[in-house]
Parts: C-alpha cells; sequence; structure tokens
C-alpha cells in the first residue's frame, strides 16, 4: 500500500513486497458526462472483501481528482482524501461504492487518463492512469467486468467490449471479459471508420473498424490488413481466436508511446497505424504490420491472462514482443527480421543493460513504473522466450503454451506461473533458467578451440560484469546454436544447439580429418556479447560461405567493426580485404538484395564508441565520425564503376507494393544512392526526388541530398508538399537533424524547435527533434556540450507539461560514463541542473538519479 511519502523522498514499490488486494471487484459501472474541462465520472462499484486476505485496508488509488461525492450502499459518506488516493471505512460485507468525480481533459498534456487530442476524447491508463480517471483498485490483479455509458455530443463515443444501446447523446459498452482497469479505454470524437469483417475459424463474425480524423480515410487499408492477418496467424500458430464481437482500432496523433491493447479497443499512436504510399516509408510499413499484430497478440498474451503486479511485464511484453517477430517473420523474410532485431537489441538494449539503467528483465524495485517500458523489459524478455523454445524445442513450447493458456485464462500471473507451465509440460527444471529474469547486465561469452586427432573442441567462459545493486552474477543457461563448416565452404555439422550452463564449458566433436571453421551464436541464439579471436580471412570466409544468413551477417558486421577500430586507433586506412568482400557481395545479384542492404549498412557510430570503452579506449565521437565518412567515401570510390548499373538495377518500377521483395530492393537502392551520391554530385538523388511515386524513394534521396549538404531546395519542396501531414512533417524535423553534420546538429535542433510547425506537446514532434539529435552521435557528443545544453534545456521545459516522454528521452544520457572527462563533466552538469529543477516529476527525478548514479 502506499504510503503517503514525503515529497523529497519518492516512494519506491519492492517486487517483495507484494500483497493481494483485501477487496474483490465483482462488477463496475461507470458513466462519463463528457466535457472537455470538466468531465463527471460516475463509478458504480460492487466490492466483495477477499476471503485470502485477513488484513484488510478499504484504499482506493485516485490523482488529479475533484470529489463531488461519495455513498456505501447509497449512503453518503466522507472518505479520507490525499494526493494518492483515499481511505474509508467500509462492512465486512459485500457492498456498493458509488463516487462522482470531476476531471479536466483539456488540461491534461500528460496524456496519461483521460486527455483530449485534436479536439479528440482518449485515454491511455496502462500503466497507472485509470486512477486519473475515476477512485479505483489501480494494480493489475483486480480485475472486473465493465459497463460504461458515454454521455455527450460526440459523433463517435467507444469504449472496450461490444456495443449495448445509444442513441442521441449517448453510447453504452459492455465488455464481459473481467480486466484490469489499466485495460480500460474511451474514445469520443468526430471519427471515421475504415470498417471491415472477420470470420474466426469457428465461425464467429467479428466487425472490424479502424477510426481516424476525418482526412485520415484513405491511410487505412494497409492496417485492416495486417490486422487481418494477424487474426489469421494467431489462430494458425497459437490457436487463439478473438473473443468480442468487436474490434476497434483508433488513431490518436497525441500519444507517449508506440501503442495500447486496450480490450476490444485498440489506441495507436498515429504513426504506428497510419499508412499511405505516398506518406510511409517501408520500414513504417513494417512497424505497423508488426504494431497491429502486437497489440491485437496482447488479446491472448495481456488481456485474457495478465500481469499479477507490474514488476511482471515482461510476462505480457516479452511473449509479446516474441509473437509480433514470429508473425514478421512468417510475413517477411526470418533472417531479415533476425538481424534487424538484433541491430535493434544492441543499438538500445546492450547500452541499458551495460550502464546505469541496468535492471533484470523483471525489475525488483521501481519509484516510476512507466520508466520500466524499457529494451529490456520487452526485448530482452522477448530474447528470454527464444532461448526457452530453442531449448525445449518448437513442440515442447506449443505445448507448454497451450497449458498457459488453459491454466492461466483469466488469471493475473507471475514469471513463476510461466516458467511452471514450461516445468510441469516438459518435465525440466528451469530453476537456473530463471536467472535471467532476475539477473540484468550482457553475458560476455568467450570461446577457445582446439583440434587434435580428428576431434575439434570449443571451449566456451561466460561472465555476466556487475550491474547497479547486483555485484554477483551466476552462470546462466546459455543456448549456443553452433554449425561447423570444412574450409572449402560444406558443412559438417548443421546447426546444432549446445546447452552451456557452467561458467566454463567445452564441447567435443569427433571426426574430423581437418580442423573446421566454426559458425557460433547462429540465429544470435542468446542475447550475449560473444568475444572469439579469429582472423579477417576467416570471417571473409564465413561473410562468403556461411549457411546461417546471421552468422554470415555477423561475420561481414565484425570485419566492420574491427576495420573502423582500426582507422580510429592506429589511424589505419580502410581494410582492403573487408573492402573487397563487401564488393563482391553488393555485386552478387543471387543474393537476396534485403541481405545485401544489412550488409551494407554500417556499425553505428554509438556501436562503435562501446566497442571501444569495452577495450578500455575512451571514444572520440569525432574521430570515429571521420573513420565512418572516410570508410564510406573509399567504399564509394571503389565501387564507383558499379553503383552506376547497380542503382538502375535495384529501381523497383511499376506501382509501389509494401511487400518485403520490394522494401528489400528498395533498401539496397537506398544504400547503393548513398554511396553513390558521395561521388556524382548528387545527380542520381535528385532525379530520384524529382521523379519519386512514394515515400520511401522520396525521402532517401532527400537523406542523400542533405548529407551531401546539397539538399536546401528539395527540403523547401518536401515541406511545401507535405507541411499539412503531420506524420511526414516529423520525418522532415527528424533527417534535417539526423543527417547534418556534427558541429551543425545542435544548431539545427535548435532552430527546428522554433519553427512555426514544431510543438514541445506532441510527444512525436519532439521525439522527431530531440530523438534524432541524440541518434547524431558526433552531433549529440560535440565537445563544447551545446548538444547535451539543447537537450537539457527541452527536457527541462516538456517535465512540467509530459513526465514520462521526458522521463524515456533522458536515456540518451545513459552511456555518458564511456566519454572523456570534459565530455562527462559537461553531462554531469545538465543532469545536476535538470535534478535540480523545481517541482521535477517523479519520472524524470527517478531517471536522472539513476543515471547520475
Ligand atoms: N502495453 C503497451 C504495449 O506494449 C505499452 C503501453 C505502455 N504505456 C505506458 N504509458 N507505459 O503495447
Ligand atoms: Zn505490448
Amino acid at each position: 500500500m502506499k504510503d503517503a511519502a514525503p515529497s523529497t523522498q519518492p516512494e519506491t514499490f519492492y517486487l517483495k513486497d507484494y500483497t493481494p488486494f483485501g477487496y474483490v471487484v465483482e462488477r463496475v459501472e461507470l458513466v462519463f458526462r463528457l466535457s472537455p474541462e470538466a468531465t463527471r465520472v460516475l463509478s458504480k462499484i460492487r466490492f466483495a472483501p477477499n476471503p485470502d486476505v485477513s488484513d484488510r485496508e478499504f484504499f482506493l488509488h485516485g490523482e488529479k481528482l475533484k470529489l463531488i461525492s461519495a455513498q456505501i450502499d447509497g449512503a453518503e459518506v466522507a472518505p479520507n482524501v490525499t494526493d494518492t488516493g483515499l481511505s474509508c471505512e467500509v462492512p465486512d460485507t459485500p457492498f456498493t461504492w458509488e463516487a462522482e468525480v470531476e476531471i479536466n481533459p483539456k488540461a491534461n498534456t500528460a496524456l496519461e487518463g483521460l486527455y483530449m487530442s485534436n479536439g479528440m476524447y482518449c485515454t491511455q491508463c496502462e500503466a497507472e492512469g485509470f486512477r486519473k480517471i475515476t477512485y479505483y483498485p489501480d494494480r493489475p490483479d483486480v480485475m472486473s467486468t465493465f459497463n460504461v455509458r458515454i454521455e455527450g455530443d460526440e459523433k463517435v463515443m467507444l469504449s472496450n467490449g461490444n456495443p449495448g444501446e445509444s442513441g442521441e447523446g449517448f453510447a453504452e459498452w459492455h465488455d464481459p471479459w473481467p480486466k484490469p482497469a489499466y485495460l480500460f479505454a474511451l474514445v469520443a470524437g468526430d471519427l471515421l471508420n475504415h470498417p471491415d469483417r472477420f470470420t474466426t475459424r469457428s465461425g464467429k463474425d467479428v466487425e472490424l473498424n479502424i477510426w481516424v480524423r476525418p482526412g485520415d480515410e484513405g491511410k487505412c487499408a494497409f492496417g485492416m490488413e495486417a490486422l487481418k492477418k494477424s487474426m489469421t496467424w494467431d489462430e494458425e500458430v497459437y490457436g487463439r481466436e478473438y473473443d468480442l464481437d468487436v474490434f476497434n482500432i483508433v488513431a490518436v496523433d497525441d500519444f507517449n508511446m508506440g501503442a495500447m491493447e486496450n480490450k476490444g479497443l485498440n489506441i495507436f499512436n498515429s504513426s504506428c497505424v497510419l499508412a499511405s504510399p505516398e506518406t510511409s516509408t517501408d520500414a513504417n510499413f513494417e512497424r505497423i504490420e508488426a504494431i497491429i499484430a502486437h497489440e491485437y497478440f496482447h488479446n491472448w498474451t495481456g488481456n485474457r491472462i495478465t500481469c499479477r503486479d507490474w514488476f511482471q511485464l515482461c510476462l505480457k511484453e516479452g511473449l509479446t514482443v516474441y509473437r509480433d517477430a514470429q508473425f514478421t517473420a512468417d510475413m517477411r523474410s526470418a533472417p531479415v527480421k533476425r538481424i534487424e532485431d538484433v541491430i535493434e537489441l544492441r543499438a538500445r538494449q546492450f547500452p541499458e543493460d551495460n550502464g546505469p539503467l541496468a535492471h533484470p528483465v523483471r525489475p525488483e524495485a521501481f519509484q516510476e513504473i512507466n520508466n520500466f517500458y524499457t529494451a529490456t523489459v520487452y526485448e530482452k524478455g522477448a530474447e528470454v522466450i527464444g532461448m526457452l523454445k530453442r531449448l525445449v524445442g518448437d513442440e515442447a513450447y506449443y505445448k507448454a503454451l497451450d497449458l498457459y493458456f488453459n491454466r492461466h485464462d483469466g488469471q493475473a500471473c507471475t514469471i513463476e506461473d510461466w516458467i511452471k507451465v514450461f516445468e510441469d509440460s516438459t518435465g525440466r527444471d528451469l530453476a537456473q533458467f530463471k536467472n535471467w529474469y532476475s539477473q540484468a547486465g550482457t553475458p560476455r561469452l568467450s570461446v577457445d578451440e582446439s583440434f587434435e586427432d580428428g576431434t575439434y573442441t570449443l571451449t566456451f567462459r561466460q561472465k555476466t560484469p556487475p550491474t547497479p545493486g547486483q555485484d554477483h552474477k551466476d552462470p546462466k543457461v546459455i543456448p549456443i546454436a553452433v554449425g561447423l563448416l570444412t574450409p572449402t565452404g560444406d558443412e559438417v555439422l548443421p546447426t546444432t544447439v549446445l546447452e552451456m550452463t557452467e561458467a566454463e564449458q567445452s564441447f567435443s566433436f569427433e571426426g574430423f580429418k581437418t580442423r573446421p571453421i566454426p559458425s557460433i551464436l547462429r540465429d544470435f541464439s542468446a542475447p550475449v556479447i560473444l568475444t572469439r579471436d579469429s582472423s579477417a580471412k576467416e570471417r571473409a570466409f564465413l561473410l562468403a560461405h556461411d549457411t546461417d544468413p546471421f552468422t554470415r551477417w555477423e561475420a561481414g558486421r565484425e570485419l566492420a567493426k574491427a576495420s573502423r577500430i582500426a582507422m580510429v586507433i592506429d589511424g589505419a586506412s580502410p581494410d582492403s580485404n573487408y573492402l573487397e568482400a563487401l564488393q563482391s557481395l553488393v555485386r552478387d545479384d543471387h543474393l537476396d538484395p534485403a541481405f545485401r542492404a544489412l550488409v551494407l549498412a554500417p556499425p553505428t557510430e554509438s556501436e562503435i564508441a562501446q566497442a571501444l570503452a569495452d577495450q578500455g579506449v575512451t571514444p572520440d565521437p569525432d574521430a570515429i565520425h571521420d573513420a565512418a565518412e572516410t570508410f564510406a567515401q573509399t567504399l564509394a570510390q571503389s565501387l564507383s564503376d558499379s553503383l552506376p548499373r547497380l542503382f538502375a538495377a535495384t529501381l523497383v518500377d511499376g506501382a509501389y507494393v509494401p511487400d518485403a521483395k520490394g522494401a528489400g530492393l528498395r533498401a539496397l537502392n537506398g544504400r547503393i544512392l548513398g554511396l553513390l551520391t558521395r561521388i556524382d554530385g548528387g545527380e542520381a538523388a535528385t532525379k530520384q526526388f524529382e521523379t519519386a511515386n512514394n515515400m520511401t524513394v522520396q525521402n532517401s534521396a532527400l537523406a542523400c541530398l542533405l548529407k551531401a549538404e546539397k539538399g536546401d531546395a528539395q527540403s523547401q519542396a518536401f515541406f511545401e508538399q507535405w507541411q499539412d501531414d503531420r506524420l511526414v512533417m516529423d520525418k522532415w524535423f527528424g533527417l534535417q537533424v539526423a543527417t547534418a553534420r556534427p558541429e551543425r546538429a545542435p544548431a539545427i535542433a535548435q532552430s527546428l524547435t522554433e519553427h512555426p510547425l514544431f510543438t514541445i506537446k506532441n510527444p512525436n514532434r519532439f521525439r522527431a527533434v530531440m530523438g534524432a539529435l541524440a541518434m547524431n552521435h558526433a552531433g549529440f557528443h560535440q565537445a563544447d556540450g551545446s548538444g547535451y545544453r539543447l537537450l537539457a534545456d527541452q527536457l527541462i521545459a516538456l517535465d512540467p507539461l509530459n513526465p514520462q516522454t521526458t522521463a524515456r528521452m533522458c536515456s540518451a544520457f545513459q552511456t555518458w560514463k564511456r566519454y572523456d572527462a570534459g565530455r562527462q563533466d559537461k553531462i554531469r552538469a545538465e543532469l545536476k541542473r535538470i535534478k535540480a529543477t523545481e517541482g521535477l516529476s517523479r519520472d524524470t527525478n527517478e531517471m536522472v538519479s539513476r543515471i547520475l548514479d
């Protein structure tokens, strides 16, 4: 239970302190009388004492609510009200609680609870937003059915579940599935729908709608197809059907995150659902398809089976990310998806896991739970499930999932319940596997090899460095997928999963005439950092011959990193062997274009900075940037004869289709254009910009021109063409910062924050500029501290309006201890300045304190 804590010392919540709520909720009835600045919420809640709890306290969460009246069984009561909720004397027997509160959606810039976006009412309740709507036990283990009546003159008024009666000025909704309050949603406004239908495999007819603001109705078709594919896929792969008469999706412009899986009424950041060829890139299409799937899949993994408390967040998020990745792999290309996910994991999760914000996949303490919707909970959480599946095998995995759904449907569960399902259905002891959930940090895996009398031996060592609050780490169970190749490129050992459980462990393979060449951590079978002394020659061999697409790509990545590091440290020239390997790969028309594009994608500058720091070298962002530029320029020159041909060969003509095949070609085409622009003075990019018939090529042409500082006219034309399209304008804002020369990046970002179309209140626009600055590695890390100062200024300005987005963006500073003393001093000063801000939110305070620690 929350105690009133002194405002200087925010309260910390602990997993170990869990106790169930003293009451069960049997029924919730809500009436909303909508008004932008004074919405009335009437609640009627049937409570009964929870027989499992002896020490009962009746406390209802509530924040920023004006209590108008409260009754128990019809009699007025005067509860004890604080900033965080209320408590009240209640009977020992079942009773009905009624309350009326007033809230101000228009003043709600935090975008949590009931708020307004472009004149439309909408909600975001996960994790703890429902308490800003009415007094309620706002915790995921309290589940109930909800009946909702919305009164107002909005054209469309939606809530969860199935529609009930509606008429002039009102609409009623009934959700038959018991749910926690975080899955509650309400939307009301002037909306248009893109309708469709779906018949489940047992013959249930479901009405589907995507609701958008007038003007956006032409951008729904792709999302709708993605939804229907997701519904079919979940039936076919997991045997899960949809369970209501309607499924509604709403697009909202002002939204802190990507989307939200409210029961039967998913609410999406418009950037994650609206799509058209003219306005969306291939990457947007792929992401939209994945997020629609993700939110839909939550209907089973999250809604039907939910979390007991917020420490268990990965129970629904890790599993649902895993499921959406499987879906994307099935819809598109499995190897490409895997490589993309590893790139993401390394860019977002590894820095978190190796810095001051490191926390276990299942955290054990938090001040503000919104700060734990992290890459660790989501992406590493998904990796952990992938390992589990690899260890038990596909068949056992689906059997365990069936047991999970059968055993826990309708419950609020824990990671222990999840693991138990696997133990019971497979007979395995998974005690050690649970370390993946409880111990933070990325394991370092090193490997030695030996060859004697025809026996080839791999000896692995694992070590996880200490993380905040966790000095000691136990060995983890690591599934290591390996394959062995002959020097002529034949596979002599097809992919085999080695199960490492000790700190040091050897695995032997017999019967070889010659020493085989190992391909280790195929398909990235575990989220570890593998270090292996390997020659450039061997890596080039794997890049040319490995049968596993991931390790093949990885070999190229390792070569790229080694070359760039040598350039930075020793002033070496770009590695000629690597350049040659790249050239032959790029020219190999038999290879999947998407794969070639991925091989051509250079390691990020931040990744190189981390690699240097890992070797004990203080990274110099400017030197890293210069090396990246030199490398790209050298590659472009060495390929100059082939670039025009390759460019022409990867042009996709005809109507734009956002499928994997076209996207792969366009990705390669974009890479080639990037190189070509370095040698043709921008001629091809200019032409491509002028003739573009879809956003993917228009966007990549503009990016190339801006990067070459030859894109002023095109940028202006782009602005004029798209100024009325919010999502495209986010691209325009972001691209200018992303492509800026480092020394200009902070000033460009600064001037964009003064542009008439910039608004700090819209998270997408804010992230477009500030997120791009944080991602422009050398630009953000300008030695004069101007990047740091600008971000801190903006975060200080945003915090009083939107703590959640502010706190999230603080993570741009999480890698600060990598850098030299001068930069560290400047970052520390900015972090302290943020922390000293009067009235700083709990969200931002927690993040800044952890980063500073
Ligand atoms: N459950 C949502 C999803 O992963 C994320 C919502 C998180 N929102 C928040 N304010 N913490 O799809
Ligand atoms: Zn999710």
